[in-house]
């Protein structure tokens, strides 16, 4: 295989990210919390690895009530995380190994303690009054919210202020109020902040729920629906069609506008990744136009959930794949996620069966499309359910008085987390007893989850058998294969030799490369792949999958072959 990089392929395009909760990586002054100087110690562990780029949930100031998704100063890093000069020594170094750094840009709200809401709440004539959402209330006196509008969360999204008499929309929780982007003075603040990170040298954000910026003005209210839970398309739940609160035309307006800010910067181009929980067609549109030569004037990106609770199935993932294409063809490019900050981890949801994440992470890393990892998923990090009583979760708080055993009871069958504690417990480096996190003795900001002993860096680097080999070798294979990293995809026809497998093809230029993914618990037996196949990674080490032009795949098995060079 030519490990030749080299091509035109935009660096966004052909990246693999890292996702760090920077309060769970790594804790340098025994305080129990992740931190920046942590995270630095290791970068040389992720250079390693062979992420390209890293994300970092959000290290701006914040009271932490949402643990730094509720922002008091956009230009300032929180101090329990590190100083300024920390970030500008953390953006250095990770460029210095190569990687580039996203950050976490929450456009949509402010924490409640920002001075600008401190200032807008005061007075109804407070210069700020208008940077945030304010109205009357319905009914008597007011004393109802101005409509029906609902927070993503659940329950009405106005919040009743008494010291001046007017309700205050957010989209999620209370103590997180709206910023209002019709005010151009709003607009052109959050665009300054956008900038002041671009010129510290970051290479672009995620944008924390970025279809949540614009509601309807006249306020009218949410259909009814029947969906009461929410789905990874978040615009109806909790009975209420969102039409007028997400969605709405002026954010897909907005976010050409912010592509126009961010394109200001070049070398390297400074990209966008949007958190939306939507339908495909929705998710599409926030790509932009296509029209401009091969560029897009949207989002470079959007997280297409749809890959978070898909079964590890044939069909599954057939139906996602040809979707993806379908919807996201270049000069579009989809991703694929299957862990995050707010969700349960994918493993857990695969039964903590090691062979079928090796398999998950086979085709993430093997299909068109930016991968998105989630820190500890490459040593196979374990959910660990949590009790709501003692949540530092925001949302969880919220289900404090439901007792635990109805908790069990309806999150029982893996699937569901009800505490996005579970998913953010610390990275785990060794075996000792705070897993390396920090140092022993000390009380971590969450507990430990179980399995650290075995499940740990330190521990599965030496083995080359182990989910963080695989993730290793998946990654250098996807970093020196064009065909991988920049071709294009081919469902091939489930072939005739067996059920439950999928296979696909990568192409680019002249190198052609196919991809075995065996979704059963039977193995596979399929004769005559190609005229001379050549194995370039498998996820089982101890035995050969090819003889001659045959393929045996064990059980869960992934496998990827080399076919033309
Ligand atoms: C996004 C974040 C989540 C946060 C919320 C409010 O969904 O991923 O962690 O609580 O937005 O900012
Ligand atoms: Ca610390």
């Amino acid at each position: 295989m030519p490990a030749s990089t080299h091509n035109d392929t935009p660096w966004w395009k052909k990246t693999t990210v890292y996702q760090i909760y920077p309060r769970s990586f790594k804790d340098s002054n025994g305080d129990g919390i992740g931190d920046l100087p942590g995270i630095i110690s290791k970068l040389d562990y992720l250079q390693e690895l062979g992420v390209e780029t890293i994300w970092f949930s959000p290290i701006f100031s914040s009271p932490q009530a949402d643990h730094g998704y509720d922002v008091s100063d956009f230009r300032s890093i929180a101090p329990e995380y590190g100083t300024m000069s920390d970030c500008e020594k953390l953006i250095q170094e990770s460029h210095n190994r190569e990687m580039y750094v996203v950050f976490d840009m929450v456009l949509n709200h402010t924490s409640e303690q920002h001075p600008w809401f401190k200032e807008s709440r005061s007075s109804r004539s407070s210069s700020k009054r208008d940077w945030y959402i304010w109205r009357d209330g319905r009914k008597s006196g007011g004393k109802k919210p101005p409509n029906n509008w609902k927070a993503l969360i659940g329950g009405s999204g106005w919040h009743y202020d008494d010291h001046t008499d007017q309700w205050y929309w957010a989209q999620f929780l209370p103590f997180q109020p709206d910023l209002n982007f019709r005010n151009p003075e709003v607009k052109e603040e959050m665009f300054d902040i956008v900038r002041f990170w671009l010129d510290k040298g970051v290479d672009g954000y995620r944008l924390d729920i970025i279809n949540a910026i614009f509601e309807d003005e006249s306020l009218q209210n949410n259909p009814f629906t029947w969906r009461y839970f929410p789905s990874e398309d978040y615009s109806t739940s909790f009975f209420q069609n969102r039409i007028y609160t997400m969605n709405h035309p002026d954010t897909f307006a907005f976010v050409k506008e912010l592509r126009s800010v961010v394109d200001e910067y070049t070398d390297p181009e400074r990209i966008l990744v949007g958190e939306i929980a939507a339908s495909l067609e929705v998710l599409r549109r926030y790509y932009g136009d296509t029209t401009a030569g091969k560029k897009t004037n949207g989002l470079h990106l959007t997280f297409l959930f749809q890959s978070l609770n898909a079964k590890l199935d044939e069909n599954t993932f057939r139906g996602l794949l040809s979707n993806f294409e379908q919807y996201f063809p270049e000069p579009l490019t989809p991703t694929w996620v299957f862990s995050n900050h707010d969700q349960m981890r994918r493993i857990t949801k695969l039964g903590n069966d090691i062979r079928k994440a090796k398999l998950n992470a086979t085709l993430q890393l093997t299909v068109r499309g930016v991968p998105f990892i989630y820190y500890g998923e490459e040593i196979g990090m374990l959910n660990h359910r949590l009790p709501l009583k003692t949540a530092q979760d925001p949302i969880a708080q919220r289900y404090k008085w439901i007792p635990q055993t109805l908790v069990n009871l309806l999150t029982g069958s893996g699937s569901l987390s009800l505490n996005r504690d579970d998913c953010r417990t610390p990275m785990q480096w060794d075996s000792s007893s705070n897993a390396g996190f920090c140092s022993e003795g000390l009380d971590p900001w969450l507990p430990l989850s179980p399995g650290y002993e075995t499940a740990n860096v330190d521990s599965e680097e030496t083995n080359p058998d182990s989910l963080l080999s695989c993730y290793k070798g998946l990654l250098q294979l996807r970093r020196e294969t064009p065909a991988l990293h920049s071709g294009s995809l081919f469902l091939l026809l489930p072939s005739p030799f067996g059920r439950g497998h999928l296979s696909f093809q990568r192409i680019y230029d002249e190198q052609v490369v196919q991809v075995w993914l065996n979704f059963s618990s039977k193995p596979l037996q399929i004769s005559e792949i190609s005229e001379n196949p050549r194995l370039l990674f498998s996820t089982l080490k101890n035995t050969n999958p090819l003889t001659a032009s045959q393929l045996h795949l064990e059980p869960y098995q992934g496998v990827v072959i080399g076919i033309r060079p």
